[in-house]
């Protein structure tokens, strides 16, 4: 069967299993595990992180858990619990019409509600963990719920520990969210008040439906549609590097992108380097370097899995030779 992934790659696993609702995944879990033989398992939401290198040997599982719940309510904020199945960006909209804020920055990036909570999905001076509250997941190996806290999810840039030390245990059946009943539109990202303005909207009139149209106005112009063009957003990490690195390559390239990123350190942004190292719009047989966004490597058609990694391979050993800096994937390879 198919395995369905933003790259439009083509892959196959040896079965597929979809849930709708905890009771099926226990009953899918039960059965795999009488049978299956050592066979691998893997987890995905919309596969729009994913890199499939070959064909998958195994089971791949994948949630539907659709609809939402609100666990409790003050004349502040929301809990509200998200099946794991809902489209990330199909919930963002709601949420804005119900009048919960706090997702607007988010609109936008593909993907189901459940991989938003693996990944730490972050855009515009936004991350998934400043609005999760809580991550219910249902253990692969017995089919037992556990409840993790915000605090306890280990997140970080792009990172969670259900990308780390519990990769592969668990499946994350719901997401619950704390959202503001009052819009505080958060701006601080580079460029994003400009970008207001050049709409001919004011920063001090804004209203969350406006901010989201902004936000996706800027993705559209920048980011490929994967449905146009197979693309997993982002494939590289902005790297983080000690302080005194980023000024040594700051006195030889003045013009470098870089934020403060905690004690320290500093971010760097991979796309410059990328577009420096002379790869944006190049190309390496069918997988290429998207020319509006240097971060994102895009599969002109028909590119194997193998072939974005060759792309790979030689953009970051362009980027480590002239500025002897290690670019890591953010996409997964599988
Ligand atoms: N830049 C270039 N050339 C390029 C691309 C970027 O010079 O080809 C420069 C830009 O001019 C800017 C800086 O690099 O000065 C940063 O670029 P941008 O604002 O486009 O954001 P980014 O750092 O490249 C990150 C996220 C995106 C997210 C945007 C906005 C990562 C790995 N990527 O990209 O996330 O949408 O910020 O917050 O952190 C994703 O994860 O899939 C993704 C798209």
């Amino acid at each position: 069967m198919r395995i369905e992934n933003t790259f439009g790659i083509d892959v196959e696993a040896r079965e597929l299993i979809t849930y709708d609702s905890e009771e099926a995944l226990r009953k899918a879990i039960k059965r795999i595990n009488e049978q299956r033989e050592g066979l691998p398992l893997l987890h995905i939401g919309s596969g729009s992180n994913l890199l499939f290198l070959s064909d998958y040997p195994g089971i791949v599982l994948k949630s539907n858990i659709k609809g939402h719940v609100i666990k409790a309510e003050t004349k502040d904020d929301v809990l509200v619990e998200v099946g794991s199945g809902e489209v990330c960006d199909e919930f963002i909209e709601q949420a804005i019409q119900h009048g919960w804020y706090g997702m607007e920055n988010l609109s936008l990036i593909p993907g189901q509600v459940g991989a938003a909570a693996v990944q730490n999905i972050g855009a515009y001076g936004v991350e998934a963990q400043d609005v999760i509250e809580e991550v219910k997941g249902i253990s692969m190996k017995d089919g037992s719920e556990r409840i993790w806290k915000q605090k306890d999810c280990g997140y970080g840039y792009r990172q969670s520990v259900f990308k780390s030390d519990l990769w592969g245990q668990y499946a994350i059946t719901r997401v619950t969210f704390r959202l503001s009943k009052h819009f505080e539109p958060k701006l601080q990202y580079g460029g994003l008040v400009n970008a207001i303005e050049q709409a001919g909207l004011s920063k001090d009139t804004l209203t969350a439906e406006q901010l989201r149209q902004v936000i996706i106005d800027i993705r559209r112009a920048k980011l490929p549609d994967p449905k146009e063009q197979g693309n997993a957003g982002s494939f590289f990490k902005n790297p983080v590097v000690p302080k005194e690195q980023a000024e040594r390559l700051l006195s030889e390239f003045p013009t470098m992108p870089h934020y403060p990123a905690g004690e320290g350190k500093i971010k760097l942004a991979a796309g410059w380097l990328i577009e420096q190292a002379g790869w944006k719009g190049k190309s390496l047989g069918p997988a290429a370097v998207h020319d509006r966004q240097a971060l994102v490597l895009v599969n002109k058609g028909g590119a194997t899995g193998r072939d974005i990694q060759r792309l790979c391979e030689a953009v970051k050993k362009d980027v480590k030779e002239r500025f002897d800096i290690n670019l890591e994937p953010e996409v997964n390879f599988i």
